[in-house]
């Protein structure tokens, strides 16, 4: 796992964009998983400058989502297949028909997250997978409680989740959905490499521990020590909470990164 605790906004960003700027220059048809929520919009904006300048260009990747509101009408403007275009994908050069997402008005949600599960396996798996934390240790939408195996699943979501979606709501939580599709962890821990962004104070327990915790269901995110290939990606206030910032910060700056 590799931790760094970065000054700014832009320098997450910089540094998760050059992940993904070398990932697209060795593989040009690499898969790509992409999170929703605020923390990776710098990350994309970043990405689209970089594709405008020429640096790279995702004309040949693919790309699938995490997860999807169960219910939202397909133009409502918070459904995630929206978001992520509007936010990103329609800003660079995808191909029509690149992006995917769950689909959360599927007759049968079940078949529905067993296709997707298969549509990943099939695209050849995630090579590198953007992740944002929800302040209840959330993964996409696995919530506390839930299996560390799991696929891709309907789930139910939390209080605290929605009160804290009710934001992109017009602050009425009872305007979020209760139900999503979500990729399980399962799902996610296959990816061959991740890119967790955590920024600000309501993140900094959940941070705290998804590194230094135990590994449980109660903290979702905690599965992400036993990944072979994580970059965690902090600002000062979601790091705030750690036991070993010190450490981080000697072991990110001598540019080697913790096994
Ligand atoms: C949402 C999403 C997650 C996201 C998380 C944090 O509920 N389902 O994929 O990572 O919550 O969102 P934000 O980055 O806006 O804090």
């Amino acid at each position: 796992m590799k931790v760094a605790i970065l000054p700014d906004l832009a320098a997450i960003a910089a540094v998760a964009a050059d992940r993904f700027e070398q990932l697209l220059t060795r593989d040009p048809e690499a898969v790509l998983g992409l999170a929703t929520g605020s923390s990776p919009l710098p990350l994309y904006g970043e990405l689209v400058a970089r594709q405008q300048a020429g640096r790279i260009s995702f004309s040949r990747a693919r790309a699938f989502t995490l997860d999807e509101y169960v219910g939202l009408p397909a133009d409502h403007p918070q459904a995630y297949r929206s978001v992520i275009h509007r936010d990103f994908t329609d800003q660079v050069d995808f191909a029509a028909g690149a992006v995917e997402g769950p689909d959360g008005n599927a007759p049968d949600l079940g078949a529905e997250a067993a296709r997707y599960d298969a549509a990943i396996r099939e695209a050849g798996g995630i090579d590198l997978q953007i992740l944002g934390i929800g302040a209840d240790g959330h993964l996409a939408f696995n919530e506390p409680g839930g299996s560390l195996a799991s696929r891709t699943h309907v789930g139910v979501l939390t209080q605290r989740t929605r009160r804290d979606n009710a934001r992109f709501f017009d602050g009425d939580v009872d305007a979020v959905p209760t139900h999503c599709l979500t990729q399980g962890l399962g799902t996610i821990m296959e990816a061959r490499g991740l890119v967790l962004i955590a920024t600000g104070a309501n993140k900094a327990t959940a941070v705290h521990e998804m590194l230094e915790g135990g590994v449980s269901a109660l903290w979702p995110a905690t599965l992400i020590q036993f990944h072979p290939d994580a970059l965690v990606l902090l600002d000062e206030d979601a790091a705030a909470e750690l036991t070993l910032a010190d450490y981080y910060r000697e072991v990110w700056e001598s540019a080697s990164g913790l096994d």
